[in-house]
């Protein structure tokens, strides 16, 4: 492509080259014409015949350069054809001595000089042209000597002394004269070419000699000078003239002759065409004589008309090829516009031609690189697809891989829950107690709980890389709650000799905090400190406040530090130090550093002698989001932590024991993990008659059975632990059971949806057997304070009353049901049961569970209740309102009402 424009761009250039270059100015023959001055028609004369010379030969370029008589000016013009390089140098000198030198640095530059007119001193020049001055100067003396009739007193009038024509002049005049001693010559006047000369010293002579025969004046111009002169003494018949040069001019040497002013005029041609002429034969290399001479000849009267005419002649052919010189000038003008025009148009043509070649090119080459383009983009568009399909698949197979990942560990909890239970019973046990094997139990216990904290952390990260933990922030004493934590340690620290403490000049100092997540950081950065500190080392807590509404809490232990170079990485997941040798996860910083951002805060690490964290909490609740913020956590156990799971508390459930079966609650464990059931089933037995489902049968078996409460798993094969509670809490026979949840499961989200589901406690494995038989006790405790407020409010109680639910409805209807029904004696439990759509038996024990008392028992109430109303109203005597309620004897309707108004009937009467 680029090639391509390169090869554009530079046929243009050559085309515009060609049409700006009319003709190559460098092929031509330059001659460069140094002209001693132009103000006399000889001057004038040469000039045009050398250009008229000039332009008959297109090959030459002729410059003419006009001295105006300046000697050092007609140097410089020749210095610049030198440093111009012209071809060939024509050089008219005005005088000779001081231009030589200027000749010969042309010559010596290798540019030939022909002279011409004027001579230079020496023989350094190309060539010689003019007119032999010494033959002239013989010429004009003969002349003389042949037409003298008188005094033969002569006046020479001699041109510009130091050029070469006068010297040459004067030199064969004389020579000639001096041959003959009849002439003269009275005087040399020195004149300088010019008429101004040749005036006041003409004057002078004549006056001295009017008898002079001849004036020979060294060309025309100063032979009329002369005459003129001679006029004005009135002595110009007497006189004869004779001049040089003989121009075809006005005032020329012909027409002076003719006019009878000059006796005679020695031709002097100028030479101009021949001068080009043998310019270019030297430029030609063509062999040239060094001197050319030019023919002379005298014109008088007997002449001057033939040689006029003739040089009429030749002026007129002059004026010709000058008149057609211009008119080729114009044609060479006009060819050359229409030239332009054309090579302008070809031009343009070039350049639509090329551009329509590289458009042609360009769209060729667009749509190759756009069919190329398209293909990269469909491959591009492939690989994309197929990369998503493969991160589709990556991303499946690791969320499948997590999700297994994430179940097993929840799966690890069961088991784990059962082997510290079954450890914590052990350690309970009185045959173990004083034994050596206490010691053993309590490493499996604590290893036990080791494992369960790595499980839980594994949990942790992956539900902080999936962004679902919420901050459960309440107001909490930070520094309790930090002895609270040390407390887990104070053993270790005490058998390692370890200087364990804790500094805090604020005790009541109270933060907003996640207690189970703080729990965590604290856990993790206390048991690194233990981990990593010698015996007889140090580990101080110091919770300091700081002027800007924040807390520090150090922890500083004397262990073996993390080099400087990695402390920058601490935090990163699955981070170990290069000096630690130590089992580590590598997560539980990271966990630590996510669970203190959770809460707006940092953790930064300080090591040089030993390890320093520093975790940074704000003071207030300002910079949490309200949604973060939970009342007080009065009860731990929704999401229990082995950590603070107090062993001691199992002591005092103990004495519990030995009820009689018949005292007994009766508990239906829904639960497939047949260990786990064996586990409860061992430990509950005592207290309660315990039923049991794998989850297959569970709906059914409660609905049978109606247990005073149910503990039931989430993770079952037939319906998960949620739909079986929304199955019970909506059945009006066993809406009224507690149902507590015990699952793996211990995010927000399992929580909330078995609350929904109308769970009515919530607990997470592994959990402490304490807290879970607290929990049925809490449960059945409430339970047993709402019957005791069904059976004294039996009548008050309202579908909308604020204890709507369930039950309510289910005592409002049935109560209902029996007012309308209290004066049948026929009035049957099966009746009822039937009127409710459950059985006689489902009756029985949802009464017995909501009021506490049987259904019979509760009918004779209602009846009770109603003959007390009726008694007050006085309408009725008592064997009335017996037989009216269905009594079969006045007197059991006594007995009846006694036991339960403490009064008789009668009685009752009279009070109200
Ligand atoms: C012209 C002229 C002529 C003379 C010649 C000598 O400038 O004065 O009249 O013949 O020069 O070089």
């Amino acid at each position: 492509m680029y090639q391509f424009i390169k090869y554009i761009v530079l046929f243009l250039a050559v085309s515009l080259s060609l049409i700006s270059c009319k003709q190559n100015q460098g092929n031509k023959i330059k001659v460069g014409f140094s002209q001693a001055m132009t103000t006399d028609d000889w001057r004038k004369q040469m000039n045009s015949s050398i250009k008229i010379e000039a332009s008959l030969r297109p090959e030459v370029d002729l410059t003419i350069k006009d001295a105006h008589n300046n000697v050092n000016r007609q140097i410089e013009d020749i210095e610049r054809f030198i440093s111009n390089k012209v071809d060939v140098i024509i050089v008219s000198p005005i005088q000779s001595k001081p231009l030589t030198a200027v000749v010969e640095k042309s010559i010596k530059a290798g540019i030939p000089v022909l002279v011409v007119d004027r001579k230079i001193e020496g023989e350094n020049y190309t060539a010689y042209l003019g007119a032999d001055n010494i033959e002239i100067g013989r010429i004009g003396a003969r002349y003389i000597i042949s037409h003298s009739k008188g005094s033969g007193k002569i006046v020479e009038i001699t041109g510009a002394a130091g050029s070469s024509p006068a010297y040459e002049r004067t030199l064969g005049f004389s020579q000639i004269i001096n041959e003959n001693k009849r002439f003269t010559i009275v005087k040399t006047i020195q004149g300088d070419w010019e008429k101004e000369s040749v005036k006041a010293p003409m004057k002078a002579v004549l006056q001295q000699n009017p008898d002079i025969e001849y004036v020979f004046a060294h060309n025309d111009r100063m032979a009329l000078s002369a005459w003129e002169t001679a006029k004005t003494l009135g002595l110009e018949n007497k006189i004869k003239f004779i001049g040089v040069d003989a121009l075809n001019s006005v005032n020329g040497g012909i027409e002076l002759v003719k006019s009878g002013v000059l006796d005679g005029t020695i031709l002097y041609p100028t030479g101009g065409n021949e001068a080009l002429k043998l310019a270019l034969k030297i430029y030609n290399k063509e062999s040239v004589s060094k001197n050319n001479i030019l023919n002379t000849i005298v014109i008088d009267k007997n002449n001057a008309e033939i040689i006029e005419n003739q040089m009429d002649k030749v002026d007129q052919q002059q004026l010709v090829i000058e008149s057609q010189q211009g008119a080729i000038k114009v044609q060479e003008k006009e060819y050359a516009s229409q030239n332009n025009l054309v090579r302008l148009l070809s031009f343009f043509l070039v350049i639509i031609l090329s551009l329509t070649v590289y458009s042609i090119y360009s769209t060729i080459s667009i749509s190759r690189k756009k069919k190329q383009l398209e293909r990269i983009n469909q491959t591009v568009i492939d690989q994309n697809s197929e990369i998503q399909e493969m991160a589709a698949i990556a991303s499946k197979s690791n969320e499948a891989k997590l999700s297994f990942f994430t179940g097993l560990s929840h799966e690890f909890k069961t088991p784990i829950t059962l082997i510290m239970s079954y450890v914590e019973s052990l350690i309970e046990n009185d045959k173990i107690k004083g034994t050596a094997l206490i010691d053993e139990v309590k490493l499996i216990h604590k290893n036990s709980n080791r494992l369960l904290r790595l499980i839980n952390q594994l949990l942790d990260f992956r539900k902080i890389e999936e962004q679902k933990f919420t901050l459960r922030a309440s107001n909490i004493k930070i520094y309790d709650f930090t002895n609270e934590v040390m407390a887990n340690f104070r053993g270790e620290a005490i058998r390692r000799n370890i200087d364990f403490q804790l500094i805090s000049k604020n005790k009541n100092l109270e933060l907003f905090m996640d207690n189970g997540l703080m729990d965590k950081v604290y856990f993790n950065l206390l048991s690194n400190a233990f981990k990593f500190t010698p015996d007889n080392g140090k580990i101080t807590i110091s919770i300091v406040e700081s002027s800007d509404n924040s807390v520090k809490i150090h922890f500083k232990d004397s262990g073996i530090g993390i080099p400087e170079e990695e402390q920058s990485n601490v935090f990163n997941p699955f981070f170990r130090a290069s000096n630690n040798n130590k089992n580590s996860s590598g997560i539980g910083l990271h966990l630590s550093k996510e669970f203190v951002l959770l809460h707006k805060g940092s953790i930064e690490l300080k090591s040089k002698q030993g390890s320093e964290f520093v975790i940074t909490l704000w003071k207030g609740k300002e910079h949490l989001q309200p949604s973060e913020i939970v009342q007080k956590v009065e009860n731990q156990s929704t999401i229990p932590s082995l950590i603070t799971d107090n062993l001691d508390l199992e002591t005092e459930l103990k004495d519990l024991n030995s009820i009689s079966d018949s005292e007994k609650h009766s508990l239906l464990i829904i639960e497939d993990n047949i260990d786990l059931v064996a586990f409860l089933k061992a430990k509950l037995s005592n207290e309660y008659i315990v039923n049991i489902s794998d989850g297959s049968d569970a709906v059914e078996k409660a609905l049978e059975i109606i247990p005073d409460i149910i503990i039931c798993d989430i993770n079952l094969v037939d319906k998960d632990g949620y739909e079986i509670t929304k199955e019970l809490k909506k059945d009006l026979r066993s809406s009224h059971i507690p149902i507590i949840i015990l699952t793996a499961q211990s995010n927000k989200e399992s929580v909330l949806k078995g609350l929904q589901s109308g769970v009515d406690q919530y607990l997470t494995k592994p959990f402490s057997l304490s807290i879970l038989k607290q929990s049925i006790l809490s449960l059945l405790f409430n339970r047993e304070k709402l019957r005791y407020y069904y059976t004294n409010n039996i009548y008050r109680i309202e579908p909308e009353s604020k204890f709507g639910n369930q039950e309510q409805t289910f005592i409002t209807k049935m109560n209902n049901i029996i007012m309308s029904n209290v004066e049948n004696p026929k009035f049957s439990v099966e009746e009822l049961a039937d009127k409710l759509g459950v059985s006689r038996v489902q009756l029985y024990r949802k009464v017995k569970a909501i009021i506490g008392i049987n259904i019979s028992d509760h009918i004779n109430n209602v009846k009770l209740e109603k003959a007390a109303e009726l008694l007050k109203s006085n309408d009725m005597n008592i064997s009335e309102i017996a037989y009216s309620l269905g009594f079969s004897t006045p007197n059991y309707f006594s007995t009846a009402f006694k036991n339960k108004f403490g009064v008789s009937p009668k009685e009752y009467k009279t009070l109200n």
